[in-house]
């Protein structure tokens, strides 16, 4: 059975999380003379001279009224890199514990596991279609085993991976499991957050980076059951997202109708990219995508790379990560960018 304090650090059961002068006092009107900040206002205008909301409930209650998912279950991170990092943080004893992962995959799994001094199985997707591979992942786990990532749709090989499957580890697992849909907007399927109410060691990771455009405000979203977002909240920096990250993240979300139409025209690019890129005797592979990008098989990645670069067009060499050898991930761009991609391309 799933019980979260068994797989809590012990140093963070026992914690007593600092409390800020935000935390202690949560009106909006006042004489603010509580936090040491200035009380002129700021060169930077606006109201940067006042901390942030700590718990970012304005944003909260707009991603809730999106998501469907109430507003105790939503975890805001300063990208979803904080998310996963906490949860090294919160579950994993260093030097003691493990988590498993599923190469190929997103890195920030196995460099926040370094971080952290935490040990790393790796059960590699399964090479012909990039599907989990159960048995192994399973056959894997064992009693210092706390959290394993799924990714989903994947980064880099683009694919989502089968329900069943997860369910059988959600199923069979004492410990988290992480299902990180940075790009689940782009996918022909739903999110599993509808998951959340049945399974307690579900966490489900998205981001604003993706799809709605704002890598650069960096928030990353967590939801979970209250108890595990509890955790989170308890041992987050007090105010871990910036006033200005926060306003412009609100204002942008009324956008729900414009982010949809970028969607779809993604989407449609991807497809576009894929028939023209397969016309060339270089491809010899283009992996299916439920995502904005695309990762292709190539007789030459490290040439293709370079001629690229030197026509100002960047894209990832994944040549040399397991089971991607021969690989390059292409983005998907605006119509024109993917149409000088393979104009390039046609006089390599
Ligand atoms: C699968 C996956 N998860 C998470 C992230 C990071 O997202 P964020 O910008 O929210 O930190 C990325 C970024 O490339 C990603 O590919």
């Amino acid at each position: 059975m799933f019980n979260l304090e068994n797989i809590l650090r012990p140093n963070i059961k026992n914690l007593v999380p600092y409390s800020s002068a935000r935390d202690e006092f949560k009106g909006k009107e006042g004489i603010f003379l509580d936090a040491n900040e200035n009380s002129f206002g700021s060169p930077a205008k606006k109201n940067y001279n006042r901390y942030p909301d700590p718990l970012q409930l304005d944003l909260k209650e707009k991603i809730s009224k999106i998501k469907g998912v109430p507003v105790q279950n939503i975890f805001l991170g300063n990208g979803s890199d904080e998310a996963i990092d906490i949860l090294f943080r919160a579950f994993c004893n260093p030097e003691k514990d493990n988590v498993i992962i599923c190469p190929p995959t997103y890195g920030m799994y196995e460099v926040s596991a370094n971080i952290n001094d935490v040990t790393v199985i790796k059960a590699p997707l399964t090479p012909e279609n990039f599907q989990l591979d159960l048995q192994n992942i399973l056959k894997n786990i064992n009693s210092k085993t706390k959290l394993i990532f799924i990714c989903c749709p994947n980064n880099p090989t683009g694919n989502g991976v089968k329900w069943d499957n997860v369910k059988q580890i959600l199923e069979n697992f004492n410990g988290l499991v992480v299902i990180d849909e940075a790009y689940i907007n782009f996918a022909s399927y739903r999110s599993l957050i509808a998951e959340l109410v049945n399974y307690p060691n579900l966490v489900i990771l998205q981001t604003l980076s993706k799809a709605w455009g704002m890598a650069g405000l960096r928030i990353g979203m967590a939801f979970a059951s209250q108890q595990i977002i509890d955790v989170f909240n308890k041992i987050k920096p007090p105010y871990n997202i910036n006033v200005a990250s926060q306003q412009l993240a609100i204002e942008a979300l009324e956008n729900v109708e414009q982010i949809n139409d970028w969607i779809k025209t993604i989407v449609k690019e991807r497809e576009k990219l894929k028939s023209e890129l397969q016309k060339f005797t270089f491809v010899e592979k283009i992996y299916p995508s439920e995502a904005n990008f695309l990762l292709v098989k190539v007789s030459t990645p490290q040439k293709i790379y370079n001629y690229l670069v030197g026509k100002n067009i960047v894209i990832r060499d994944r040549s040399k990560v397991t089971l991607c050898e021969g690989c390059i991930r292409i983005t998907i761009g605006r119509e024109e960018e993917n149409e000088k991609l393979i104009n390039e391309l046609k006089s390599i």
